[in-house]
């Protein structure tokens, strides 16, 4: 267990708080889902409710160590401070701290909230040789008294704001880290069973040792998505023109037979809406997923398929889903993940969400907030469900 910012004192000290306020922007700057914000407020407001003086820091998309405008997060300190109620002093330089930012965290006062500039204009945030990260670690531990790490969705990378700073500071986790740690490890090593995954997306290598893992303990696993063409393939089966790692039929053999002697139910979708091509409109059928026609492609699952997904949840004691189960982006192919997603809502089961695109689809149907926890890493989540050691949480102190 990790020390929180609820187990020392932050009274009147200058905290820098690590958030991962990646967020997605249009073009003209707008912020089109607030998640990872709203997701940070709980550590920052009790921060200001502790009278601590907090300096926030992220990185947003990947500027590769320059200064870019399309990459500032000029239009976060604009969301942060309507969120909060409050100013969030923001100044953009290109440098990330220049002697004003300085000046600036060391004449905070306490509760008041100040945002730095993309910790990744600096090339020395991510480079590979973490040597070359330190002295950028420093300058972000001169500006306070305390490192806290609430980006869980950053947490998979070493880079001098997420972990180097660590070497620093005393270093503790903010409450979305540790409400992410809960959720995640109870759903990988306590679950309540019957415990069942489903996993979509379109690349099995994606996937594979998350599977392997998973395999060790789940009862049930449900396959969707892109990935359950190779599936169905090493079944033997004909899959038309949709999606294939062909490099990985042979492991996706094998993962089925891998299931089958730990006795869990590997479960492939039965049938398959599939269309002439990748576009929405494209005339489509639905086929037994031993039947897809040579000059079709499988871009959603069918009917048959949701009734027995559905079913599976319904009677799980926790479900954990990662990955789609068709391109729900596109109307006509949305039914499979729009339907997983109403099963997992209506479920009564722990239901946990493992970030990325699950994340983006339960928030489009309106159903996050009927979701047990809905992880705010893509990445980090897999990684952590793989029983990987997240270099940014592993740097924080133990209770
Ligand atoms: C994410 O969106 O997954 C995190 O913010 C990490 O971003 P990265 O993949 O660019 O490191």
């Amino acid at each position: 267990m990790k020390k929180t910012i609820k187990d020392i004192d932050v009274g009147g000290k200058a905290c820098i708080v690590r958030c991962d306020f990646n967020v997605p922007l249009d073009g003209d700057g707008n912020i089109t889902d607030d998640t990872r914000i709203a997701a940070a407020l709980p550590t920052i407001e009790y921060l200001i409710s502790e009278g601590a003086k907090v300096v926030l820091c992220s990185h947003l998309g990947r500027p590769k160590g320059e200064p870019k405008p399309e990459f500032s997060l000029a239009p976060v300190a604009k969301e942060l401070s309507a969120k909060l109620g409050k100013e969030v002093w923001f100044k953009s330089v290109p440098e990330v701290i220049d002697s004003e930012v300085k000046a600036k965290a060391a004449s905070l006062a306490d509760g008041e909230v100040m945002l730095l500039e993309n910790t990744r204009y600096r090339k020395e945030e991510d480079a590979k040789d973490l040597a070359v990260q330190e002295p950028f670690a420093k300058e972000l531990a001169s500006l306070a008294d305390i490192f806290v790490n609430d980006a869980f969705g950053t947490a998979h990378r070493h880079h001098a704001s997420t972990a180097g700073i660590a070497d620093y500071l005393p270093a503790v986790s903010g409450f979305l880290i540790e409400k992410e740690v809960r959720y995640l490890g109870e759903a990988l090593t306590d679950p309540k069973r019957p415990y069942v995954a489903i996993l979509g997306g379109a690349k099995v290598s994606d996937k594979i040792t998350v599977i392997e893992n998973l395999l060790e303990k789940v009862d049930t696993l449900l396959i969707g998505g892109g990935m359950a063409y190779t599936f169905l393939k090493a079944k033997g089966f004909e899959i038309g023109t949709s999606i294939l790692d062909s490099e990985h039929v042979g492991l996706a053999g094998e993962l089925i037979k891998k299931a089958d002697d730990k006795g869990v139910a590997l479960l492939l979708p039965v049938d398959i809406k599939a269309a002439e091509a990748f576009e929405n409109d494209s005339p489509t059928g639905v086929y037994p997923a031993d039947q897809i026609p040579a000059d079709r492609m499988g871009l959603d699952i069918g009917p048959d398929t949701i009734s027995l997904f559905a079913e599976k949840i319904a009677s799980a004691g926790t479900v954990f889903w990662n990955g789609p189960m068709g391109v729900f982006e596109m109307a006509n192919f949305a039914l499979g993940t729009k339907a997983v997603a109403e099963a997992l809502a209506g479920s009564g089961a722990v239901t946990v969400i493992g970030g990325g695109d699950s994340a983006a689809a339960v928030e489009k149907f309106g159903l996050a907030d009927r979701m047990t926890h809905v992880s705010t890493g893509g990445g980090a989540s897999m990684e952590f469900i793989e029983g990987k050691a997240l270099p940014g949480i592993a740097v924080l102190q133990d209770k």
